[in-house]
């Protein structure tokens, strides 16, 4: 595991940070060098077991703190944000829960469409506005991250909702680069490839087809969850301080080969 001092004195919030993904991303904020990370998700019992993230990170001598947010809703937003504040605000907020769909053909029910929807989109948004309230107001010069998919980027027309919803999300990402770029807030999108976590199997379809994946990346195997983590973890340092609006792929090349 690399470890760095990039995110030095800033506070790190990751949503959905309680599994998959989302507690590697987490785990990377304290190993490199975040003066803080709070964690939010909707439960905080780690879906593959072990003490809750926050304990985790707290061992590697970094302060942590759990906060209940559905990111579907405003205010949960609002008020999750409002936690940064005893850590002198939100420096870096990564936007990183999502869902998947069991049946996601193209004959997805309008239910299931909206119930995705205003995780993976307008969750981005309000967890995005929250942050850059905040960021404004405090004058901070913040990163956020959005977390996409390549299948935002390229769809084998087995998620139609999920891969719409990461495909705006990119865009969302582009379009707050401009808008809040003159406040020295930079906004990027994330697009792991195919990640060994339990979302893969929320989708038998997709689960079905990851072997197939993993022949076919040209690095040959699937991605770590840390890997993600450490992209993650140079969009909120300086090290990017120029870099504003792109979608950084992190998926062993396959969106490079046909
Ligand atoms: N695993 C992959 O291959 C892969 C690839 C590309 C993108 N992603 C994206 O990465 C992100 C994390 O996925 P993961 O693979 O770690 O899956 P995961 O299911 O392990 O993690 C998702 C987390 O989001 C949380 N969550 C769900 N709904 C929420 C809500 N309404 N409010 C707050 N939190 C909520 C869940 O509790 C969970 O902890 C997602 O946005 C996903 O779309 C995953």
């Amino acid at each position: 595991m690399q470890t760095s001092n990039i995110l030095a004195g800033k506070t790190v919030l990751v949503t959905g940070g309680c599994s998959g993904i989302g507690q590697a991303i987490a785990v990377a904020a304290a190993r490199h060098g975040a003066k803080a990370v709070i964690v939010s998700d909707t439960t905080d019992s780690p879906r593959d077991g072990g003490d809750p993230i926050a304990v985790r990170i707290e061992e590697l001598g970094v302060p942590a703190r759990f906060r209940y947010a559905n990111v579907a809703k405003r205010r949960d937003n609002d008020v999750l944000v409002e936690a940064a504040c005893e850590f002198d605000g939100v420096d870096v907020m990564v936007l990183n829960a999502g869902i998947s769909l069991h049946a996601d053909g193209p004959d997805v029910s309008e239910g299931d469409y909206r119930r995705l929807m205003s995780v993976n989109l307008d969750g981005m948004l309000l967890g995005a506005q929250a942050a850059a309230c905040q960021m404004r107001r405090l004058r901070k010069a913040g990163s956020i991250v959005l977390m996409s998919s390549m299948a935002g980027i390229a769809s084998g027309g087995k998620t139609v909702a999920y891969s719409t919803s990461k495909g705006g999300v990119i865009l969302l990402a582009k379009a707050l680069a401009g808008a809040l770029g003159p406040d020295s807030i930079r906004v990027n999108s994330v697009a792991p490839g195919v990640i060994d976590t339990g979302i893969l199997c929320a989708t038998p379809a997709v689960a079905a087809v990851a072997e197939g994946f993993r022949h076919r990346t040209p690095l040959r195997r699937l991605g770590l969850p840390a890997e993600v983590g450490d992209a993650v973890a140079f969009l909120g340092s300086d090290l990017s301080s120029y870099i504003s609006g792109i979608t950084l792929c992190v998926d062993g090349g396959l969106l490079s080969v046909i």
